[in-house]
């Protein structure tokens, strides 16, 4: 499931309209006075089973959520993302930032980076006084084709060499200062990096962003990170990330260590979808942009305890910005509902004891390949982190090991996996495995979350079918773009689908979108790229031709109708009472001819009525 889909399944369309207009009932639907226009007689309506609205008076349009605050408040689609995200309790990867008068200023600092990056990598590979770092490197067996990928560099033992450099190129003081290549002091300024093998640390675009520096021996610290900048945010970067986004996507599967060095190590050796989290616990941000990508996260973390306990707030950062919601829920039932909902698989890499992904590699590649397919599933990992501290001999820490695992076993949706790990907690603290099912089945007292009325809506009732299965042949065919010239965003009902049509015609290729669009946006593009279409359509390009203006046409005939849909006709549909057959007698009546589909949202809406009615 996309954010999007979240966001719609925990909004309710009644909910957030009610906020902006009285409602009031109209059969089992609510209508209003327009908020767009001004009218005397509610010709505005919302049915909370599609979760939509429609306006039938002047406006003739409707939509969704995210179409009712674009259109109430004026704003664009990742405006309204951000502002429904937050309603819902959701936490988004950082928004493509839309470009804002400092964009100039932060320009100049990514070239001062570059430049200074190329300065660098200079003294590094061509010069005498980096002899001393290209020794160490060869030391600790980076490639020469690895040290000129990773841009390494050499800072020269000097207070003032790299500020007279970037001078010389026209960069003034206090710019070097703001990137944090200089540092200021009282009457003038120095070298922030000296003696130091340089890490170019870029963003996933692939500027450079700041450094990592470390030291050539074991003097202390043993690296400098460049400050908080306006460019630079440790905490919201992945080393690494430019160089394996594809690889990522590829292998769609993330791997992120702590190290620069690990990072090195791993490209060198062919595994490309590494980045690091530069030694700080994994942060919201980097998981946010980690999940732009792939939704299979890796977390490789030392053996000991505190790689242990690091682990742990790994996984606490990965609920807090993937599911947040309104009460708090265990840590590693969080985690499990995480990947129920979003579809995710996030597994644990423990490493050997007191040695990082580095020195795996370097010492034996094969072991780290056994390691990476070792990979263990985070469920298991959970019940080995829950149990490992306790005595499951002992009557009460079978009851502590059954108190914490059973809010994780809960939350497991699939039947097959669910009995798998009540099976695995039976035989960890030895009971029969029908106290751990009798347990499970026992009412628990759980917060309510978004609420009953919104359980009750099908995720399905809030996707079209139609509109994306058309997208999805768009996407994922681009000979189709030709005569896919008719369709308009207003073809879309759902506004992910609308914006994604908007954005794919504005751009030349996928590849080009991918980077263009922000996180919600590019899951609802990743979960449309995986559709999978039957052999005749993947095989033959005519069926798929004719599939798609099938189904272009559909969508076109769909908006028409809309827009004849008269008021009256509408208004039949207040009078639940009488039924189908009573309301398409009674347009009968009035001389009004139901269409085809009108008749078939009918025929829909009553077995909907009555499939919940059952
Ligand atoms: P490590 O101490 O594991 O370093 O810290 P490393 O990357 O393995 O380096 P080598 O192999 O000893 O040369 C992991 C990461 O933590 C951050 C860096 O990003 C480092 O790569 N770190 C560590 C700092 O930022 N500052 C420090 O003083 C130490
Ligand atoms: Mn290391």
């Amino acid at each position: 499931m996309t954010v999007i889909s979240e966001i719609k399944q925990r909004i309710d369309i009644v909910e957030l309209v009610s906020d902006y207009v009285p409602l009031q009932k109209a059969g089992r639907n609510l209508k209003g006075l327009c908020p767009f226009h001004s009218e005397k007689h509610p010709s505005f309506f919302v049915f909370p089973e599609q979760q939509t609205w429609h306006c039938f008076g002047a406006c003739g349009t409707g939509g969704d959520v995210f179409s009712f605050v674009m259109k109430k408040d004026g704003i664009d689609f990742s405006e309204a993302l951000s502002l429904l995200a937050q309603r819902a309790g959701i936490t988004l990867g950082p928004p493509t930032m839309p470009s804002k008068p400092e964009d100039g200023e932060r320009e100049e600092l990514f070239q001062i980076n570059e430049a200074a990056a190329a300065y660098y990598h200079h003294l590094l590979l061509d010069t005498k006084a980096g002899e001393i770092a290209r020794s160490y490197l060869s030391k600790r067996k980076v490639a020469l084709e690895t040290i000129k990928q990773a841009r390494l560099g050499f800072a020269p033992d000097s207070w003032e060499a790299t500020k007279k450099y970037l001078m010389g190129k026209g960069y003034k003081e206090g710019k070097l200062i703001e990137a944090g290549l200089v540092i200021a002091k009282e009457g003038g300024s120095y070298d922030r990096f000296r003696n130091r093998l340089l890490f170019p640390i870029c963003d996933i675009q692939g500027r450079v962003i700041g450094f990592g520096a470390r030291a050539l021996d074991e003097s202390l610290p043993k690296y400098i990170n460049s400050p908080q900048t306006s460019v630079f945010d440790k905490g919201a970067s992945l080393y690494g990330i430019d160089k394996a986004k594809d690889a990522i996507r590829r292998e769609n599967s993330v791997i992120i260590v702590e190290g620069y060095t690990d990072v090195l190590m791993a490209h060198q050796h062919g595994w490309r979808n590494v980045v690091a989290s530069m030694g700080t616990s994994m942060t919201e941000k980097q998981v946010a942009i980690a999940k732009k990508l792939t939704k299979n996260i890796v977390l490789a973390l030392d053996a000991d305890a505190a790689g242990q306990e690091a682990t742990l707030r790994d996984a606490e950062v990965l609920i807090s910005s993937l599911d947040k919601k309104t009460t708090p829920i265990p840590l590693w039932s969080g985690l499990v509902k995480y990947e129920n909902v979003l579809d995710a698989e996030i597994k644990v890499i423990v490493l050997p004891k007191d040695k990082d992904p580095d020195e795996v590699i370097c010492e034996n590649p094969s072991a780290w390949r056994d390691l990476v397919r070792q990979a263990t599933p985070l469920l298991d990992f959970a019940f080995r982190a829950v149990t490992n501290k306790l005595d499951t001999s002992k009557a009460k820490d079978k009851s502590l090991a059954m108190d914490r695992l059973m809010p994780l076993i809960y939350e497991i949706k699939e039947p097959v996996k669910q009995a798998h790990y009540v099976q695995k907690l039976a035989h960890l603290i030895k009971v029969d495995e029908s106290v751990v099912v009798v347990a499970l089945r026992k009412p628990k007292g759980r917060g309510k979350g978004a609420g009953p009325s919104l359980s009750q809506v099908s995720s399905q009732l809030l996707s079209d079918p139609v509109e994306e299965y058309c997208l999805a042949l768009l996407v994922q065919y681009p000979e189709l773009r030709q005569i896919a010239k008719e369709l308009s965003g207003d073809h879309f009902e759902s506004t992910d689908n609308r914006e994604l049509l908007i954005r794919w015609q504005d751009s030349p290729g996928i590849p080009t979108l991918r980077d263009e669009l922000d996180i919600g946006l590019l899951e609802h593009l990743e979960y449309l790229l995986s559709k999978a279409f039957p052999a005749p359509i993947r095989e033959d390009e005519k069926t798929r031709r004719s599939a798609f203006i099938q189904c272009s046409l559909r969508l076109q005939e769909r908006l028409l109708r809309k827009q004849e849909v008269r008021r009256e006709q509408l208004l039949v549909l207040e009078n639940e009472a009488g039924g189908v057959a009573a309301q398409l007698a009674k347009l009968e009546e009035q001389g009004i001819e139901a269409s085809k589909e009108l008749r078939e949202i009918f025929i829909k809406q009553a077995q909907h009525w009555r499939n919940r009615e059952a």
